[in-house]
């Protein structure tokens, strides 16, 4: 059994992860306060432990907005570490496999980016994760970076669907940005894809993919279908309508891409099919959710 080492176990897709990754090796999850990504040292130590034969960092600073006013800490954690784990696992022969974002890309595009298309973020978050990602490919070791987008699942604190169901069973009205394109991706279908990669693992395939769950909507179709789907379980819902609205009628503090769709045709040739729809997985979830919450 390989050695994996886990970072960012408690976050959406590190709880996914650490479900569905017991049958592919010797899991060790870590998280903070034993592990942070801040602070190299714990980093190197860790992995100095437990020589690990695959590294997957499912951590990051992930609050878009408040990188902004926190630039300094975001990069430590977001570009700095990535490079400090790559050079970890190079010197072990170990296969890193990180994740990042759609927030690389500026939007302006209007067919679904590449990996190799040009970057060019618009937000500390998005600039942070890029320098991640070329510190990891300037090691030079073997790695998988895997771009995804829009994450929610049923762990972690809190995520899109999680805020409109709390808001619908809260209000009658709910406004919702609809000029913002992309694809809403379930966490659990992240760590499915990761726990497919695992066997797969060789020099060849190491670089950058893409992976989403298939399909676009913006935030307002994610957000109706949330609330349809949630009505047909049984949710509690007071909300009667539901209002498209425009990125300038809801200012915040990082400029986010227009159009974020990424191609997954790279990954999809390694997994052998596309990723399921979104609003397959989003129901797959919520019916969890519901489970969970024993509504
Ligand atoms: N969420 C999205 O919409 C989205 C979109 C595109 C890409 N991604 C990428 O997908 C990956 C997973 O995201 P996610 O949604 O699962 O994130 P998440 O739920 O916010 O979890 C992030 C995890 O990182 C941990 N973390 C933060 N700072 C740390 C530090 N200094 N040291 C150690 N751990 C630290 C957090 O630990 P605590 O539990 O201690 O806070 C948390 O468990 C990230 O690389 C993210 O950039 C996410």
């Amino acid at each position: 059994m390989k050695n994996i080492l886990l970072i960012g176990s408690n976050g959406q897709v590190g709880q996914e992860l650490q479900q569905i990754l017991p049958p592919y090796g010797n899991i060790i999850a870590v998280a903070r306060p034993a592990v942070d990504l801040a602070q190299p040292d714990s980093l190197r130590d860790v992995v100095q432990k437990y020589q690990p034969q695959i590294i997957i960092n499912a951590a990051a600073y992930t609050a878009v907005d408040k990188a902004e006013s926190e630039p300094e800490l975001a990069l430590a954690i977001n570009g700095t570490a990535p490079g400090v784990l790559a050079s970890a696992a190079s010197q072990l022969g170990a296969f890193l496999i990180h994740i990042s974002t759609d927030y690389v890309f500026d939007g302006s595009h209007s067919s679904p980016y590449q990996e190799n298309d040009t970057t060019n973020p618009l937000s500390v978050y998005g600039k942070t994760k890029l320098a991640g990602e070329q510190a990891i490919a300037d090691v030079g070791g073997n790695y998988i970076i895997l771009r995804t987008a829009w994450v929610y699942g049923t762990y972690g604190k809190s995520n899109f669907v999680k805020t409109m169901l709390r808001l619908a069973a809260e209000r009658p009205e709910i406004r919702v940005v609809a000029d913002q394109i992309g694809s809403p991706t379930w966490a659990k279908d992240i760590a499915g894809a990761i726990a497919q990669i695992i066997p797969q693992l060789t020099p060849e395939i190491s670089g950058i993919y893409h992976y989403t769950n298939s399909g676009v909507a913006s935030w307002y179709d994610f957000a109706l279908s949330i609330f349809e789907e949630a009505q047909q379980l049984g949710f509690p819902l007071r909300v009667e309508r539901v209002v498209p609205i425009t990125t300038s009628d809801y200012p915040t503090p990082a400029h986010r891409p227009g159009y974020s769709v990424l191609s997954c045709a790279r990954i999809a040739a390694v997994l052998g099919n596309y990723p399921p729809h979104w609003r397959q997985s989003l129901r797959k979830m919520l019916a969890e959710l519901y489970t969970q919450q024993n509504l």
